[in-house]
C-alpha cells in the first residue's frame, strides 16, 4: 500500500522567510517548485525535510541557495519588441536630448537575470548615440541569483538566444556569428562596457540607500508580478524615490494592470508597461 506523504508543516515557515526577506508571494506555482528543491536539497544533506525548512529558514546562506534555485529567470533580448521599439524610438531619444549638454545616462535593470536585458538597452543606446559623441552611459544591472550574474558578466550566449535579433543587430554586435567553438557567442565588448553588474535583494532597504544617484529610467521587468502587495508597493515607492522628477519606469506588459501609484502616472503616448514619474 502506497504510504500518502503527509504536508510539512514547516513548509510554511521557509515560505514565510522567503516572503519577507525577498518579497515573494506564496503563490501555488511558488509551492510547487519549492517542494522540489527542499525534497532534493534535504535529500543531499541527508536531512529529513521538517528539520531542513527549519534550518533553512533560519540560515541566510541557506535561503540564499533555496532563493536561487526557485526564482524564475525566463528572459530574452529585446523581450517585448513594442516596448524596446517605444524605447528605441520615444524614451531614449529624448532622454538623450535631456542629457544634450552633461551627455550622462543612468539607467537600472532590476532584476536583469542572465543579462539579456540590460544588454538590449545597452546595444539601442549604442545604436543610437552618435560615433563622434562621448557619453557616460552607466546601466546598473541587479539580480539576487549568482549564478545568473556570472553568465551575465561573460556576455556569452548560444545562437539560439539571439534568434529574436534582427540580422544586422547581430551581425554587428556579437562576434563569431557561427559560434564560438560552435556553440556560443560573445556580445562586444563596446556594450559590455556600459553595463554594472551588482548582486542584491531589490527587497533589501539598504540597496536602496547605497544607490548611485538618481535614474532616467528604471527597467523593472517581470519582478514585481511575483512579490506580495506589501513588497510590490514599498518597491515601486522605492523605485519612485530612485526615478529623477521625468524619470521612466518600464514594467512587464503582462504586470502592467496589477499595480498603481499616486505619484507615477501610466505614459499614455507609450505602450503598456511604461509610466512617468511627473516633474
Ligand atoms: C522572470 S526574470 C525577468 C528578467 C528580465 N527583467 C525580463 O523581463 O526579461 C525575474 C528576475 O528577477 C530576479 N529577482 C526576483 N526577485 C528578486 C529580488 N527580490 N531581488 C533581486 N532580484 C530578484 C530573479 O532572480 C530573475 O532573474
Amino acid at each position: 500500500m502506497a504510504v500518502k506523504k503527509l504536508p510539512n508543516p514547516h513548509m510554511r515557515t521557509l515560505e514565510t522567510a522567503l516572503s519577507s526577506v525577498y518579497g515573494w508571494a506564496a503563490n501555488p506555482a511558488l509551492k510547487q517548485v519549492l517542494q522540489n528543491v527542499v525534497s532534493n536539497k534535504s535529500q543531499r544533506l541527508g536531512l529529513d525535510e521538517f528539520t531542513y525548512c527549519r534550518m533553512a529558514a533560519k540560515s541566510r546562506g541557506e535561503l540564499h541557495s533555496v532563493a536561487e534555485e526557485i526564482a524564475l529567470g525566463e528572459t530574452s533580448f529585446f523581450r517585448e519588441p513594442e516596448q524596446y521599439r517605444a524605447l528605441r524610438a520615444m524614451v531614449l531619444p529624448e532622454l538623450l536630448e535631456r542629457h544634450n549638454q552633461d551627455h550622462k545616462l543612468k539607467i537600472w535593470s532590476a532584476g536583469c537575470s542572465s543579462g539579456e536585458e540590460p544588454f538590449s538597452l545597452a546595444i539601442l543606446l549604442e545604436e543610437l548615440i552618435p560615433a563622434n559623441e562621448t557619453w557616460r552611459v552607466e546601466i546598473l544591472a541587479v539580480d539576487l541569483r549568482s549564478r545568473a550574474l556570472l553568465e551575465a558578466s561573460q556576455g556569452r550566449y548560444h545562437p539560439a538566444q539571439l534568434q529574436h535579433l534582427a540580422s544586422p543587430v547581430r551581425e554587428k554586435f556579437f562576434l563569431g556569428h557561427h559560434g564560438l567553438d560552435g556553440t556560443q557567442v560573445e556580445l562586444d565588448r563596446r556594450v559590455r562596457r556600459n553595463v554594472k553588474f551588482r548582486h542584491a535583494n531589490l527587497y533589501d532597504p539598504q540597496l536602496w540607500q547605497h544607490l548611485p544617484g538618481l535614474f532616467d529610467l528604471i527597467v523593472c521587468s517581470n519582478v514585481l508580478m511575483h512579490m506580495h502587495h506589501t513588497a510590490m508597493q514599498q518597491t515601486l515607492n522605492r523605485i519612485v524615490q530612485a526615478l529623477v522628477p521625468g524619470g521612466y519606469l518600464m514594467v512587464g506588459v503582462a504586470e502592467t494592470g496589477l499595480f498603481s501609484h499616486s505619484k507615477l502616472k501610466a505614459a499614455r503616448s507609450l505602450p503598456s508597461g511604461f509610466f512617468v514619474k511627473p516633474e
